[in-house]
């Protein structure tokens, strides 16, 4: 079994429901609740996320009472439960009683008990009796058969800069160094006179210590990354404790909610600890259906492409943004087909019942205030519910068969956004999602694995801003080449290795010969300086807009692409393709406009014919899944508002409408609409 080889929970179908608190409510509630519950289908509810003061009211007193109603419940009911351990919020008394359980931020300040998700993970007392809650409620339901997952914590992420962490980060360090030379080494410390003689004068990177302005300007890119890395590390420790106080008495199924493209947390660190990994999608915008696409093929990508749970979404309306837009009638539908036809196995929401009082108020929620079953967004929320029985098992253990790859990597994001020079302006989420974005609207399915994913099973590997180069990736990005494949990076890419240091060679460093490029200098501007590129010859050529960076290209071997348009630099690379082996190796060397990245990504693909069947329909998404039996599973999702048709290439069944399709007939999706075809033949 690979490391990365987890499990799901037991189920005969997609897992619909969501969080769900009755202890916030009076059990005639809950009543209704099932009742509610039956009319839209919702087999699955998260329980207890927010219960530590509730089990366990004083430092000695546990009391289950109200949790075990709540379990019997559900249970039944005939529900599956997935059970947290309650400790994404510490309990008033134990921070009144144990100050150090709360956290010290940024700026030094010792925070006092209030919000959640704020326990110091290196405070002895938080790592004892989180770990002691988790232990008893698994001893508890261990055996209650309803309970399919055990879901740990909240959200984890944040960080803490207290005493316990700095003492915390020392043994990290030792850990990870052995000897202060070898630290000294790594942080590059006889620059500005830092050199350290002793592990207690290292100081947790803050506002009050290497930090400028904020959490991004450092004057050590070395011990901030270590920190960040650190920090990941102390709250994995933390779901690690708790994981193994269930295993005492459980072997179901184990994750914690992860939150995607979440920058404190380096998930591919912590995917091998979970049995599956789960989600919430709270997407920036409405407008942004590659961006969660991205996220979900991130999450697929932490387990090797095993399923994920979809484990929150609401199905209206958020609360925590200063602006809070309603999902469009059966966009809460598409998102939820969406996330299915990327790999989620679950289709849950936040939450099951609206609260009554404090920030989640105004939460969407599947029933209201006023409890009706009779609104739009209830209705909405059963008729999928029903779409989801009729689809079954049909897509439960389905992988996604992508040939294409993209490299996400949480070191390069952190070293690239926490780099003086050469711009601020670049964001690392910004590049991956206009290359991810690029093969979203050709139509291709794309793994999006961590750096050290085995790359053999890949036509073409996409590494946008792969800032730090680690280990071995030099080498198996040239094998992929050698072989026949496609490497495209990017600007700014292959800059530094693992401790943040430059390459002592010409830029991009270990990978110059695969790339067939030398880079000497740079050029940064505003964003508003554009530097036409031209792309292409002869009828073919184009011309797109690039921003932000613009590094200067020297040919050592490669064919040039495109050519900057302005500037001193007008005439020279800034897009060019290098024979390499059997493959290729494509580097772009500025942040060209999504014309210019989806121009060069469709080169690369059509030189693998891997465009997707629809690529001039870019609002319509196409995604397969192969279920463990070999049935394959075509998904089609319409982004637009508005109808679209094209002429169907498939032929099947569609598992929502029952309806059949053969190939060359016209397919007509409503605005928002869906088709699940099950392929035949
Ligand atoms: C997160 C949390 C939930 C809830 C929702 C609201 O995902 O896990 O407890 O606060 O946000 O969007
Ligand atoms: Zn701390």
């Amino acid at each position: 079994m690979s490391k990365a080889a987890g499990r799901l929970p037991r189920t005969s179908k997609v897992p619909f429901g969501g969080d769900y608190n009755p202890e916030q409510w009076p059990e005639e509630v809950w009543k209704e609740d099932y009742r509610l519950f039956d009319a839209a289908r919702i087999d699955t509810v998260t329980l207890g996320v927010f219960t530590w003061a509730l089990t366990q009211p004083a430092p000695d007193v546990y009391d289950f009472s109200t949790l075990d109603r709540i379990v019997a419940r559900a249970a039944a009911e005939g529900r599956n439960i997935c059970l947290a351990t309650g400790t994404g919020a510490h309990p008033a008394w134990l921070a009144r009683a144990h100050p150090e359980v709360t956290r010290v931020d940024f700026e030094g300040r010792r925070h006092r008990y209030g919000q959640r998700h704020n326990s110091c993970p290196s405070s002895p007392v938080f790592r004892r009796l989180s770990a002691e809650l988790a232990r008893r409620v698994a001893a508890r339901y261990a055996d209650n058969p309803a309970v399919v997952a055990w879901h740990v914590g909240n959200e984890y992420g944040g960080a803490c800069y207290c005493d316990l962490c700095a003492a915390g980060f020392r043994d990290w360090l030792r850990r990870k160094y052995g000897t202060l030379e070898a630290l000294n080494t790594a942080w590059y410390t006889t620059f500005w006179s830092h050199t350290f003689t002793d592990w207690a004068e290292i100081e947790p990177p803050s506002a009050l210590t290497e930090h400028w302005r904020g959490p991004n300007h450092t004057a050590f890119q070395g011990i901030t990354l270590d920190y960040l890395r650190f920090m990941s590390d102390a709250m994995l420790a933390n779901f690690i404790d708790e994981k193994a106080a269930i295993r005492e008495s459980s072997d179901l199924p184990v994750t914690t909610n992860f939150m995607g493209m979440y920058r404190p947390i380096d998930y591919h660190r912590w995917a091998p600890h979970l049995d599956f990994a789960s989600w919430d999608n709270y997407p920036p915008d409405d407008r942004s259906p590659a961006w969660m696409a991205l996220t979900h093929d991130l999450m697929r990508g932490l387990k090797d492409g095993q399923p994920f749970w979809l484990m929150e979404q609401t199905p209206s309306y958020t609360a925590s943004r200063d602006v809070n837009p309603l999902k469009r009638p059966g966009v809460m539908r598409l998102w939820s087909w969406q996330a299915v036809a990327h790999g989620a196995d679950a289709v849950l929401f936040f939450q099951m019942r609206a609260s009554r009082g404090a920030c989640e108020k105004y939460h969407g929620a599947v029933i209201g205030h006023a409890g009706r079953d009779d609104t739009r967004v209830f209705r909405e929320v059963a008729a999928l519910g029903a779409e989801l029985e009729r689809l079954g098992g049909a897509t439960l253990g389905a992988r996604t068969p992508a040939r294409v790859a993209l490299l996400f990597d949480w070191d390069s994001w952190w070293a690239l956004e926490i780099s003086d020079g050469p711009s601020r302006l670049v964001r690392y989420q910004q590049v991956v999602h206009a290359y991810y974005r690029a093969l979203w609207e050709a139509g291709v399915d794309v793994d999006v694995v961590a750096v050290t994913a085995d790359l053999s099973r890949y036509d073409v590997v996409v590494a946008p801003a792969l800032h730090m180069l680690k280990g071995d990736l030099a080498q198996r990005l040239t094998e992929v080449a050698a072989r026949g494949g496609s490497v495209l990076t990017t600007f700014l890419s292959a800059r530094v290795d693992e401790d943040d240091q430059a390459f002592l060679m010409d830029i991009p460093g270990p990978l110059g010969p695969l790339m067939g490029i030398r880079i000497d200098e740079w050029d940064a501007r505003e964003a508003d300086v554009v530097n036409p590129v031209r792309l292409g010859d002869g009828d073919d050529a184009r011309e797109v807009g690039s921003r932000l960076v613009f590094e200067l290209v020297i040919p050592q071997g490669a064919e040039v692409v495109g050519t900057y348009q302005a500037d001193f630099y007008a005439g020279t690379p800034a897009v060019t393709r290098n024979r390499f082996g059997a493959g290729e190796g494509w580097y772009v060397a500025t942040g060209l406009d999504q014309a210019g990245v989806s121009w060069v990504v469709r080169r690369v693909l059509a030189r693998h014919d891997l465009l997707g069947p629809y690529p001039d329909v870019p609002e319509l998404e196409t995604t397969l899944r192969v279920a463990p039996d070999g049935t394959r599973l075509r998904f089609l999702l319409n982004h637009s508002a508005e109808p679209v048709e094209v002429a169907a290439i498939w032929a099947g069944t569609d598992l929502v409408t029952g309806e059949t399709v053969t190939p060359g007939q016209p397919l007509r999706l409503a605005g928002y609409g869906v088709l699940v075809l099950r392929e035949e033949g």
